[in-house]
């Protein structure tokens, strides 16, 4: 069924973003069953037709992976009573779909946010056997010593008595910055391991997630899809033995 506008599909496989697919459709670099196509708006069945981008084919994939630098004060679920959801910073017509984000960040956290409908995928991806990596830069609110910053290192107990897996942190010379790396993802994780520290957080963006990092082009708010290579790599995942 042809039903997919050819620059969503350009844009929703990895091939380009959608303002650069027009452009290169404009110019006709881009072919559907061997014919040049003609406009961005043409639709295509994305499992039939053959397409070819600058002369090589398109695989067609079945999900949409999106990367969004989260702004602050944006909660990460699909809908919310109260609060605008990282979905409510798509275009509207992306809402309809059955896109979730993959994972939490608190309503104050910033940066990298991976949304999918790959429900399969997002489960691997989360499973704490997986220990996906994930990048924190921190601000604290008081310098962490090398002592207390070999606890990150070591496991920590957090108030409810959960000991923490080893977090690699790294601290400016400053001491009260850094980068924080997890490999697991409980609820307020880094918060609360400050808090078991006597400190407090008083910034946290996340600038990686397994293999994606964060597209410092991307103002806050503003998303593109992945790449095909991010997402070869992504797919990969807790499959590794
Ligand atoms: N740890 C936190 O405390 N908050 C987040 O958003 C992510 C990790």
């Amino acid at each position: 069924m042809k039903t997919m506008r050819l620059d969503k599909f350009l844009g929703i496989t990895g091939m380009s973003s959608r303002s650069e697919a027009k452009k290169l459709i404009r110019a006709g670099s881009v072919t559907v069953n061997g014919c040049v196509a003609s406009s961005a708006e043409e639709k295509i069945d994305p499992e039939q037709d053959e397409i070819l981008f600058c002369g090589k084919k398109v695989i067609y994939r079945k999900y949409t992976y999106i990367l969004m630098n989260k702004p602050e004060g944006i909660v990460s679920a699909t809908e919310d009573g109260r609060d605008r959801t990282v979905l409510d910073l798509l275009p509207s017509d992306m809402r309809k779909t059955d896109l979730f984000p993959c994972g939490r960040l608190d309503k104050n956290t910033l940066g990298l946010m991976l949304i999918t409908d790959n429900g399969e995928l997002a489960h691997r991806l989360l499973a704490p056997k997986t220990h996906v990596e994930k990048v924190y830069y921190f601000r604290a609110k008081f310098p962490i010593s090398e002592e207390d910053a070999k606890r990150f290192e070591n496991g920590l107990i957090l108030e409810d008595g959960y000991e923490t897996k080893p977090a690699k942190i790294f601290l400016e010379p400053s001491g009260d910055a850094g980068t924080i790396t997890l490999i697991e993802g409980k609820y307020h994780q880094i918060k609360r391991m400050l808090e078991a520290i006597d400190n407090k957080i008083t910034y946290l963006e996340r600038i990686r997630f397994g293999n994606l990092t964060l597209d410092t082009t991307l103002s806050r708010g503003e998303w593109r899809y992945l790449t095909q290579e991010e997402i070869s790599v992504l797919e990969q995942h807790g499959k590794e033995k």
